[in-house]
This record gives C-alpha cells, structure tokens and sequence, in this order.
C-alpha cells in the first residue's frame, strides 16, 4: 500500500514505479532527512499541533532508523519511492499509526527541499575545508620553491622567466576565489524551506523559526512558493564547482606539459602515475588526465540542472527529482579531484637543474635589453626595433644575447655598454620586476606570507 494510495484504484505499473523512484539515489540524504523530521516533530510536539507523547514516540522511533541506516541495515525499496517514503513507511511500521503524524503541516516538497539544502550545507562545508588543504599545498611548495626560476608563457611560446613561487601563487588566487564563491553560495544554501508546506504554507500553527533554529539555519525562505520550486543554490554550487574544476584542469594540463620529456620541469611521484600494459618504458600522468577530464562531468551536471529548470512553471514539478545526481557526482568528484590534486602538487618533484638551464635558453630576456636602451635615453617603440633585429641577428648566427660580445651589441646600437650583461641576467630580469604583484622576489616572498595570511582568514 503506497502513503499516497487512497485515491487509487491500480497498482502501479511497475516500470512506472522503476521510473519514478528516486530511491536509488536519494537515500544518499537519509540522514538529512531524518534530522530534518528530527526538527520537524519537535516543534509539532512543542507548538501543541501534536501531543508531546506522540512527538516523542516518533522522535525515537526516527532515532532508530537513523541508527540502522548509519550501520546499513536499513533496507530501502523502489515501492516505496524515495527516501522520505521510505522512512516514513518504516517510521509507520515500528511505531504504529501514530508515527503517521509526522507528516502533519509538511509536504514532501518542502521536505525534499530542506534535505538538498541540509545536504549541500555540509558537503559544501567539507569542500572549502579541501579547498584550503589545496591552498596550503600551494603556498608550502611556493615558499619552498622561492628561488627557482622558469619559463614563463603567452601562446605557449617563451614570453619572460618567472619565480616557479609566482606561478604557482597564480594558481592561489584563483582557488582563493574557488574558495569565495563556494563560502559566498553558502549564505543562499543556508536557508529554510521546511514550512513551506506543498506550495502554499499550512493550515496547522507552526513555528518555523523554532525549526531553523534546530537545524541551524541562518534565514527562512520568505515566500512558500519560492521555497519549493528554488534550486538555485544548487545551481550556484554547480557553477561555482565548474570553475573549480576549470582551474584544476588548467593546472592539470600543465603538469602534463611540464613532466613531458619535451619539457622536462617536474618529476610526477611514482604514486600519481601510471604505466602502460604494452610500452614497458612509460610512465603517464593519468591522475593529471582524468582530473582535465572530469571537469567535463561537473560541466555537464550544470548544464543539466540548467535545462531541467529553463521551462519549469511553479512550482513543485517531478522534473525537480532530476536536481539530485548531477550534483552528488559533482560533490564526489570535486571532493576527490581536490584531494587527488593537494597530493600530486605535495609531492611532484621540481628538476631544478633542468630549470637553471632551460631559462638560458631562450630570448625571454629580450624585454629587459629593450628597457636598457630605454633607460639610456631611447623611445621604447625604437628600442623594440632595436633589439628585434638584434634577435633576428642572434637567431642567424645561432646565438642567445648573452652570448654576443660588446662589439656586435654597439653595432646595434651605441647605446649599449659593458652593463648590458648584468642586466641581461636571469636572475637580474627576474628580480627588476619588483612591483606589487610582480614576479620580483621580495614582492613573491611579501605575497606568499599574504597568503598564508588568506588562508588563517578562511
Ligand atoms: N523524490 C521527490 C524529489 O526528489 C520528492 C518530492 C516529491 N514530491 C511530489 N510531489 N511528488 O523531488
């Protein structure tokens, strides 16, 4: 007999029942949902709309059975549809028919609505909590790698050397932000719906701020219809975990880059690669590949939600049940993305003379030459030409500029004096950048204690 089957005079067909159950999925809440009835029943019981005994008698019984769905025995099945069926059935079996006034005042909208937000809270909580480990992983190798240098990049081309320190503290502000927003969506997932009845409120004298406070709630929604047809916290969640996922990816596909033969910049640990069942000499950055590859599953549980709620008219509409999956899989695998991720950055290892070596090797100090012959007096847009035709000369003769003596240097430009050497220097090009957000490395060392500073604040 379903909860619903008064008015009923078939079964239901059984695929019906297949396609309509959320309960493959959804028991994933049931410890949300049954504090949620928690919370519900005691503020019956206190407003007087349920006796006390009655109030207490179903509190137990709720405790028994989150008690046996925390040790799994809790057997849940597709007649009765989704979780909250499923526990209300039960609560029904162990108690009586008094365990029937639970559901007093509530619908299975308001209800489905609070377990998501409930749900989503903690989730979200535990993701900005890894989010910070990531942080932190960052800023540990950032300072540890303060004084190596390496290519830095526009177009994938060679562009100007940069502290190892800095790119990666690039990578800090954007998780910082991850982190922001994720905190930021949490004020609107921190809100009640329970209350809101199937649409309208309820005819019973509730006390709805007796229940947000049980659950910790910040705020109430103020309109009921509002309560049960937003999922747009949902929504925020899935796009604030797409742009996580993007910044992961991004770094993801440097690592693939960087531990290629052709790059050569960092050593993956053993432990996050690898091999091949028929190349015995490979080692392939899989974790790096498959964390590139999952934002495209976060992307499209966004998109997902997205269009399952473009057309929908209020408010409760079945199509809601679609809301669930796409964002488990995103909590799931944002979680393990970040964890997997923390470990592959704590433990790659930095070939830092193969570093020292390769910022030798290019023409990324070809700016700085240009600012020399500015210092000496020349426009800047001359000294670009200049010092073109001087890396075209080099690119002829099969030279860097460093390697070139005064005398070709003069016939270039008269400008150029003994000092052009030192000012040519890596390390000198590195550490001229010295300007709030630059790559100098007082100004990185001054942003990686900024940084630990972000990261107490959190
Ligand atoms: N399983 C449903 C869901 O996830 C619960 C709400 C059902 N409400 C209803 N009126 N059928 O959306």
């Amino acid at each position: 007999m379903k909860l619903w089957g008064g008015r009923f005079t078939k079964p239901t067909d059984k695929l019906v029942e297949e396609f309509t159950a959320s309960i493959g999925f959804d028991q994933k809440m049931a410890a949300d949902d049954i504090r949620g009835s928690l919370a519900h029943v005691k503020m019956l019981g206190a407003c007087g709309i349920i006796p006390q005994e009655d109030a207490d008698t179903i509190s137990e019984g709720l405790r028994g059975i989150l008690q046996d769905v925390r040790e799994g025995r809790f057997v849940f099945s597709v007649e009765n549809e989704d979780v909250h069926m499923n526990i209300e059935k039960s609560l029904i079996e162990r108690i009586g028919p008094v365990g029937g006034k639970l559901h007093t005042g509530r619908s299975r909208n308001d209800q489905v609505a609070t377990d998501i937000h409930l749900y989503l809270r903690r989730e979200t909580k535990q993701i900005i909590a890894l989010v910070t480990e990531l942080l932190q992983a960052l800023t540990d190798s950032a300072r540890e790698h303060q004084d190596v240098i390496i290519p830095g990049y526009t177009h994938l081309q060679r562009a100007q050397p940069v502290l190892l320190a800095h790119h990666l503290l690039a990578y800090f502000g954007m998780f910082a932000r991850d982190a922001e927003r994720l905190q930021d969506a949490l004020k609107r997932i921190d809100i009640l719906p329970l209350g809101a009845g199937a649409l309208a409120g309820t005819t019973f004298p509730i006390d709805r701020e007796l229940v947000a406070k049980e659950l910790g709630f910040a705020r109430m929604y103020d309109n009921s219809m509002d309560a049960v047809s937003d999922r747009d916290f949902v929504l925020e969640f899935l796009g604030a975990s797409s742009i996580l996922m993007m910044h992961l990816s991004r770094f993801c596909e440097e690592m693939v880059l960087w531990s290629s033969t052709e790059f050569g910049f960092v050593e993956l640990d053993d432990a996050y690669c690898t091999g091949s069942s028929i190349m015995p000499q490979k080692k392939n950055p899989d974790v790096a590949e498959l964390l590139r590859g999952k934002t495209g599953r976060v992307y499209g549980n966004l998109f997902g939600l997205l269009t399952v709620l473009k057309g929908l008219p209020l408010t409760y509409n079945k199509d809601l049940q679609e809301d669930k999956e796409g964002m488990f899989d995103t909590v799931e695998t944002v979680k393990g993305a970040l964890a997997l991720f923390a470990g592959m950055v704590r433990t790659m290892e930095v070939r830092r003379e193969r570093l020292a070596q390769a910022v030798k090797e290019d023409f990324s100090n070809a700016t700085d030459l240009a600012d020399y012959l500015v210092r000496k007096g020349m426009p800047f847009r001359q000294a670009h030409e200049v010092i073109g035709k001087l890396v075209l000369y080099c690119i002829t003769q099969g030279k860097f500029l460093a390697d070139l003596t005064l005398e070709e240097y003069q016939e270039h430009s008269p400008h150029f004096e003994q000092d052009v050497y030192a000012a040519i220097d890596v390390r000198t090009v590195v550490d001229a950048r010295d300007v709030f957000g630059g790559t100098g490395s007082k100004r990185v060392q001054a942003a990686i204690e900024r940084a630990d500073k972000a990261i107490s604040g959190l």
